[in-house]
């Protein structure tokens, strides 16, 4: 079975081909960051334009690349949520119209399951049933995923997401957009022990409430940063000691409540994915985690932490191969929590 996937949940464009035999036979992905760079976010109309200009040349292109014929495809993966109404609904119409077009089944995939399954694209993928901390722009989440569709949600973000501290922390910083690969740029040269920002909600485990002791805050970390820097003479050097100091702290918080995930779900393997996961320290401190707790942890590779059209192709194809598509009409769904996505038979 051959899978066309689309991305467009937000300020990337992303296309891929899946094979069920041969694996990922071709992907493409083109940033809008030089679009949005200078409103220092993306901007959602520009955002949805910009997907209706590159979406069908980077399919054209990605086709020649693995020599396919329309023929040759067997189904279209879109992503329909969550993310931007508008950008959603170019990738949206565009997949369920060639589905028409091809005459093939299109699958409508949750942004958040594609990011959760990006690590089965590497080799020695992991397997069902497994626990997932899911980290992007928009969500912080952890998840105990016992299969295909079966995910329920162990703790999340009760404010901010972990990627929006990054950029707002980023911005307060003058580092630019997007602020995660910024901040871990400027952290290289910098102190993470200068300054002690909040940890928060890692004081105490606790031990009653519907996510014990897993849910996230940002936005007193993010506070924390703006105190720090009010009145202060950005120099490089100071710059470089908070970028660092606010990256280990918010590495802290995410790497504990893994171990207490851990803990209370008894899973030998750990998913990280979204774009967050792109960042070394945080792969680094969840390797040792996972080697003192005899578990093995799985992410994808750094290209496919952030965005990408693979790891939507690549749910399709899962969900497709099950049977399951979508009625002609669509629809996009800017708020979709990852627990409504329903199993598949
Ligand atoms: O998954 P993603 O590409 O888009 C969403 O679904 O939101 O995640 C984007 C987020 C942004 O907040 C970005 O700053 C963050 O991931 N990010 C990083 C790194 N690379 C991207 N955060 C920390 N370190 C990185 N290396
Ligand atoms: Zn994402």
């Amino acid at each position: 079975m051959r899978v066309l996937g689309i991305e467009t949940s937000c300020d990337d464009t992303g296309v891929a081909l899946y094979d069920s035999g041969a694996g990922l036979l071709a992907h493409r992905l083109f940033s809008q960051t030089a679009l949005h760079i200078d409103y220092g976010g993306v901007v959602p109309e520009l955002a949805s334009r910009d997907h209706i200009r590159k979406a069908l040349p980077l399919i054209r292109t990605i086709m020649e690349e693995a020599k396919t014929h329309p023929a040759q495809i067997n189904g279209i993966a879109y992503t329909a949520g969550p993310g931007l109404a508008g950008a959603l609904l170019v990738g949206a119409a565009l997949g369920r119209s060639l589905a028409y077009a091809w005459k093939v089944p299109a699958v409508a995939i949750h942004h958040m399951e594609g990011h959760l399954l990006s690590p089965m694209l590497e080799p020695d993928p992991p397997s069902f049933p497994f626990t997932a901390l899911l980290v992007s722009g928009g969500h912080t989440l952890l998840a105990d995923v016992q299969a295909l569709g079966r995910y329920t949600i162990l703790g999340e973000s009760v404010d901010d997401a972990v990627g929006e501290a990054f950029d707002k922390t980023a911005k307060l910083l003058g580092l630019g957009y997007p602020g995660g690969p910024a901040i871990a740029r400027a952290a290289q040269g910098g102190n993470p022990e200068r300054f002690k920002f909040p940890r928060p909600m890692t004081e105490r485990r606790k031990t009653h409430g519907a996510h014990p002791g897993l849910d996230f805050s940002f936005s007193g970390l993010k506070t924390a940063v703006v105190t720090t820097v009010k009145n202060q003479h950005l120099t490089p050097q100071l710059i470089a000691d908070i970028a660092a100091s606010f990256e280990e702290a918010a590495v802290a918080v995410l790497a504990i409540k893994c171990e207490w995930a851990l803990e209370q779900t008894g899973s030998k393997r750990l998913v990280a994915a979204g774009g967050v996961s792109a960042n070394l320290k945080l792969r680094e401190r969840l390797k040792q985690l996972s080697e003192k707790l005899g578990v093995r942890v799985y992410f994808p590779r750094p290209e496919f932490s952030t965005d990408n059209g693979a790891m939507i192709a690549y749910a399709g194809y899962l969900r497709l191969a099950t049977g399951q598509h979508e009625p002609l009409t669509f629809g996009a769904r800017a708020r979709w929590r990852i627990e409504e996505i329903g199993a598949v038979s």
